[in-house]
């Protein structure tokens, strides 16, 4: 099955191929692309938390796909009251050629794709956000060249996008530095496979030290979606702020990075955000190019 949960469940070669679909069709231009590849094709995109990008950047490449898309609130479905995740994956598989879904919980994605008989798409969990992670290598690799054994540094929240970032490190062979508060590192499960799997990441509560002569700087907000109870942020996130005084530490050339939304003011001041290392709108417009490949991959097996 042609599933994406996790970069690093991907086959061998995948990952790289998904990326160079991507460019593929982002040199392409926008509207329906020729010989329309998801003609007739149905997707369903499963929400129980908000989304701008990863919703719409879906939907536009199904249409632009020559398919169609129908959101759905989980909230709204019968899951929302119940039934199980195994019962609706079946029930899915009746009418539709792919699921994406964005999960509070990962186990909620391992059900469904456990239990459907048609491809599955993480569009975000608790524990991870590969599609991000694809975009985010894509807007690197356009701005500073192939990512293999440059260096990336991740300052802020331990969250889904770290752990996602962790398993890139691996694929795309680059050096990770991670400097989160001590509560908040990345989860456990995910250190231990970057240890047994040698990914090259370094871990440190010290944003200095993790932004030293780094290649770019990535950070997130320092409350994600599902993890509204953390106490004092503020002060837990202190001196994880992404600002001009940490990219003294950085490459001259080094990039900022953020997969939105984005506080300004808290984890990175605007001034970065908002000037000229900032790739965030780059960023944010290569979903929908990373959307297309993962669509035409897992839903025809197509990719350049
Ligand atoms: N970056 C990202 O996934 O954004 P949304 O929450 O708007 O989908
Ligand atoms: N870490 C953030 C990412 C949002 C795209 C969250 O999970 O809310």
């Amino acid at each position: 099955m042609r599933n994406l949960l996790d970069i690093n469940d991907l086959d061998n070669g995948i990952p790289r191929k998904l990326l160079e679909t991507a460019k593929f069709y982002k040199n392409k231009g926008r509207g329906l692309v020729e010989g329309a590849p998801l003609l007739g094709r149905t997707l369903a995109m499963i929400f129980e938390k908000p989304s701008t990008r990863t919703r719409i950047s879906f939907e536009v490449a199904m249409t632009e796909l020559g398919g169609s898309a129908i959101y759905l609130d989980a909230k709204t479905m019968q899951m929302g009251r119940g039934e199980t995740i195994a019962d609706t994956a079946r029930v899915l598989g009746r009418y539709l050629d792919g699921i994406m879904i964005r999960a509070l919980k990962h186990d909620t994605l391992l059900q469904m794709a456990t239990h459907s008989n048609i491809p599955v798409i993480n569009g975000l969990t608790n524990l991870s956000h590969p599609c991000q992670i694809f975009a985010d290598i894509m807007t690197f690799e356009e701005k500073l060249g192939e990512i293999e054994n440059k260096t990336v540094a991740w300052i802020g929240d331990g969250n889904n996008m770290a752990n996602s970032w962790i398993h890139a490190a691996k694929v795309f062979n680059f050096k990770l530095r991670l400097a989160c508060p001590k509560s908040r590192m990345p989860h456990e499960g995910f250190i231990k496979w970057a240890k047994d799997n040698n990914a090259n990441i370094e871990i440190t509560d010290d944003p200095r030290k993790a932004s030293k002569n780094a290649n770019a700087i990535l950070t997130d907000t320092w409350i994600s979606m599902g993890e509204e109870d953390i106490d004092n942020p503020e002060i837990i996130f202190n001196k994880f702020q992404v600002n001009e005084d940490l990219f003294k530490e950085a490459n001259e050339n080094a990039i900022f990075m953020h997969c939105l939304p984005a506080h300004r003011g808290q984890e990175v001041t605007k001034e970065i955000i908002d000037g000229p290392r900032s790739v965030v709108w780059d960023e944010a417009e290569n979903r929908l190019h990373i959307q297309k490949a993962i669509l035409s991959w897992a839903l025809a097996d197509k990719l350049i």
